[in-house]
């Protein structure tokens, strides 16, 4: 039995042959893979856009990040199109993916970032990426990257606490510089998500609570080192519905009103990150519908000519990506079959964390699962029973075939470690036919850097 939300075509006919294996392998598959186009099947074998998978697996070797430039593109537009005849500035929620690869795609297109480290901001900054597009965000700003940021230039700070607004005007003042800022809303709407990624509730660590922002704003404004330029909210993340956004946005417009009024112009409106995307036939809101709906409250409340932001991350990577992966194991059991591959929690995180499901198929197309396949858990090497990729998977591959994990060009690669001294993966940026490798596996002599004996 199929648990992993597939369509599973029933009763195949005994002895079917290659045509007809293939013609069942369609209804094997995810009823849309996640990521397709981009990623899809050609001739029996899993490409991203013209290059075969497998070929780039024995290539580069595995575990495997591999990315379609086209596919990070084609989601940007669909920013770009709910934004038409707008003042409108997408800033990257680099988080997602940083790797300096996939920070150009997004320079070379225009977009500006929107960073939470230091080692954000140099990133971006080697990347090719514009300061004035930056926008720098996070509960926990230290004076060392409050000066980094003044010095590079940012767009703008968005402050989250009133002890950080007193830190940043004394730093700014110490530089003889003006720091441009946004106060961040915390609105106190549900964003309906994971509560390890739901980050606009009262409970929450994040923003300035609702009631105390006017006030706050009003201390700001008279602070010599500051400069007021805007506001910001970020409810949380693979937000897969519109009512959160559209009540958060009303708060926020509310707040505009009441600051405004009180003499503070605010130059611009972020609205932060967060839409969702499909991991397993989720179905949130296209970035356009979602914005001609937000843009209509807009009009409506008299704002549809401000300056809008927006700080996208998994929406614009997450299913640009997947993981190549290898079968090490078939090792069947008494309570559960497991099917041990290469990658592990180390390289995808997301399953441990959240209990995250991500789609995982073979990239040749007649070993897809038939009805009456057994079903693993994909785990990996590391030492722990959180060491998962998928629980209840229906499998048809053996020892030495190879897997691809979808949805993986978010919080993946960033979020990845050495954890049991085990490299961090190689990383595959795809453009057309064209396979550019834009980070080397680790090597030993990587890991143990900085490191020396007693
Ligand atoms: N802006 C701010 C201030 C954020 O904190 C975040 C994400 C974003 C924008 C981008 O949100 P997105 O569009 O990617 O949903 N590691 C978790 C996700 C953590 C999100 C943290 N903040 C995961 O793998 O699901």
């Amino acid at each position: 039995m199929r648990t992993d939300g597939f369509a599973v075509f029933a009763n195949p006919p005994r002895n079917a042959g290659l045509r007809t294996r293939r013609f069942l392998n369609f209804f094997m598959t995810p009823s849309t893979l996640p990521g397709q186009p981009h990623i899809h099947y050609a001739n029996g074998q899993l490409q991203v856009e013209g290059c075969q998978l497998d070929t780039l697996a024995t290539t580069y070797g595995t575990p495997l990040f591999v990315y379609s430039r086209a596919s990070m593109l084609a989601a940007l537009a669909a920013y770009q199109r709910g934004f038409t005849g707008r003042k409108a500035q997408i800033c990257y929620a680099m988080k997602a993916n940083s790797s300096l690869g996939v920070l150009q795609v997004f320079a070379q297109a225009g977009c500006g970032f929107d960073i939470v480290s230091g080692g954000e901001l140099e990133r971006v900054l080697a990347a090719g990426g514009d300061p004035a597009k930056i926008i720098f965000s996070g509960v926990g700003k230290t004076r060392h990257e409050m000066a980094q940021a003044l010095n590079a230039g940012i767009g703008c700070f968005n402050v989250e606490s009133e002890a950080e607004i007193d830190v940043l005007n004394t730093v700014a003042l110490s530089l003889n510089k003006v720091a441009p800022i946004s106060i961040r809303v915390n609105p106190n709407v549900d964003p309906k998500t994971h509560p390890y990624i739901s980050t606009g509730l009262k409970g929450n660590k994040f923003g300035i609570a609702h009631e105390r922002t006017l006030a706050v704003y009003q201390h700001a404004a008279s602070l010599p080192g500051l400069t007021v330029v805007g506001i910001d909210c970020h409810i949380g993340s693979q937000i897969t519905q519109e009512a959160p956004y559209l009540d958060a946005m009303d708060r926020m417009l509310d707040l505009v009103t009441a600051i405004e009024a009180a003499g503070i112009p605010l130059h611009h409106i972020d609205f932060g990150g967060g839409l969702g995307i499909d991991y397993q036939g989720d179905t949130p809101p296209s970035a356009d519908s979602l914005w001609t709906k937000l843009l209509a409250k807009l009009d409506a409340r008299g704002f549809g000519q401000r300056m809008l932001m927006i700080e996208p991350g998994r929406s614009l990577v997450g299913n640009a990506g997947l993981c190549l992966t290898e079968v090490l194991f078939m090792k069947p059991g008494e309570q559960k079959n497991f099917c041990i591959v290469d990658a592990a929690m180390n390289d995808l995180p997301r399953p441990a964390l959240y209990q995250a499901f991500h789609a995982i198929v073979p990239l040749d197309q007649d070993k897809q699962a038939q009805s009456g396949s057994p079903v693993y858990d994909v785990v990996g090497p590391v030492c722990e029973s959180g060491d998962w990729i998928g629980h209840d998977r229906a499998l048809g591959v053996q020892a030495g075939d190879r897997l691809a994990v979808l949805s993986a060009g978010a919080y993946c690669m960033s979020m990845s470690s050495n954890y049991n001294s085990r490299p961090r993966a190689a990383e595959v940026l795809v453009d057309g036919n064209q396979a550019h490798l834009i980070r080397q596996r680790d090597s030993i002599a990587d890991q143990m850097r900085g490191e020396q004996l007693l």
